[in-house]
């Protein structure tokens, strides 16, 4: 029996299985005009052929809680009743094909207001459709503009942002919200010391740094039903503490430990572990499993459900994760944009039942492979 396709409850919702389609940016929505944020058809394609091609959870990319929260101009949004709209048709479309429905709730932070990453990756001003980007502290992300140092009273309102957007997934459908606590956006720079200079209640001491990040948690916890679960997305490490060639101090594999514990309390259901984003020119040695250890380190030490992400492209490498007890799912990236049906073959690989639609199951079955 196959432990990658094995259930997995959380609070009381079922989840197939646990190959899961880790959230994308696309950079595909109308960066202005009545449909800004908006999920498009271009996005209902991207997540229901994923959720036909098997994963059991399909997560949607970071989604802006408000304007400024965007990576680039082009981003998702959920903030206003059309986006919330236009939401329903992805959600009611990913659970046709069995799948969850899971939404990344994000602010960018530092990060936002850059150009697609095909095109420039740059930092976009005003002129360009851009905007000041905000963070803990007025510290650049190499390249891009020196952010606006948030005062208290906007900290607050961004937790009612989270909060507000939480409330808008949840109308649209969504079953998961995922708060966005990694990759060197707005909460993965509150947690750094490498981006959090502030001397206030929000800096300092690892406590404080924490703080942001757990009331964006207490504030979605709160709209979102008991019986569904809330995902928290970290970067396990910054890759710069770990590098002793590195002098730099940066957020640890022992801080995700002590995060993913206050989580635990705070009632997140499963941290999603994925590491980097918080400076450019960290060196990180990334190739399979790299980043498995740490989700095995906060799933074993804290006793949280974790999930893990990165260079997970084999059947039976995301099945030994999960027989190993080193993550309760994976999330596939890259590897599910090259191939939608791969859960479908992994299912097939793995001696699983595949979940083909019945509109196709009649006949792929005839053949095995
Ligand atoms: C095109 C693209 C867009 C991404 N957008 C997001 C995102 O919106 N939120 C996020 O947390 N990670 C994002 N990531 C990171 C992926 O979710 C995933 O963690 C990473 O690609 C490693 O997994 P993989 O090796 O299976 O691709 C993105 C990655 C890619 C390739």
């Amino acid at each position: 029996m196959s432990s990658l396709f094995t259930p997995l409850t959380l609070r009381s919702l079922p989840i197939p299985n646990r190959a899961w389609m880790s959230p994308m940016c696309m950079y595909s929505a109308a960066p202005e005009g009545p449909d800004t944020g908006a999920p498009t058809d271009f996005h209902l394609t991207h997540l229901a052929s994923r959720a036909a091609g098997g994963a059991g959870l399909v997560m949607a990319e970071a989604t802006g809680v408000r304007p400024d929260g965007r990576i680039s101009p082009w981003d998702l949004g959920l903030w206003n009743d059309r986006q919330q709209e236009a939401f329903t048709r992805i959600t009611a479309a990913i659970k046709t094909h069995g799948a969850v429905p899971a939404i990344q709730l994000a602010h960018a932070g530092r990060k936002a207001s850059v150009d697609k990453p095909w095109l420039s990756d740059r930092y976009l001003t005003e002129s360009e459709g851009g905007w000041q980007p905000v963070a803990p502290s007025a510290i650049a992300y190499d390249g891009l503009a020196v952010p606006h140092e948030l005062t208290v009273e906007e900290i607050q309102q961004l937790v009612r942002d989270f909060a507000d957007s939480a409330q808008r997934a949840l109308a649209a459908g969504f079953q998961v919200a995922e708060v966005h606590g990694a990759h060197g956006y707005l909460i993965n720079s509150f947690l750094s010391p490498a981006s959090n200079h502030r001397t206030d209640a929000y800096g300092g001491s690892f406590e404080n740094r924490i703080r942001f990040a757990l009331e964006v948690v207490d504030a979605v916890r709160a709209v979102w039903p008991e019986d569904l679960p809330v995902f928290f997305r970290t970067s396990a490490t910054d890759w710069l503490t770990e590098n002793p060639e590195d002098e730099r101090e940066g957020w640890t594999g022992e801080d995700t430990v002590r995060l993913a514990k206050e989580l635990h309390a705070h009632g997140v259901d499963l941290v999603d572990v994925s590491t980097g984003g918080m400076v450019r020119d960290a060196k990180i040695v990334a190739g399979p499993n790299y980043q498995v250890p740490f989700a095995d380190q906060a799933r074993n030490q804290v006793g949280i459900p974790t999930a893990a992400v990165g260079i997970i492209t084999e059947p039976q490498q995301a099945e030994d994760i999960i027989t190993g007890g080193q993550a309760d799912a994976v999330f596939l990236g890259r590897e599910l944009l090259r191939n939608p049906y791969w859960a479908q073959h992994a299912a097939l690989a793995l001696g699983a039942e595949p979940t083909w639609p019945d509109q196709y199951a009649y006949v792929v079955k005839r053949r095995k492979r």
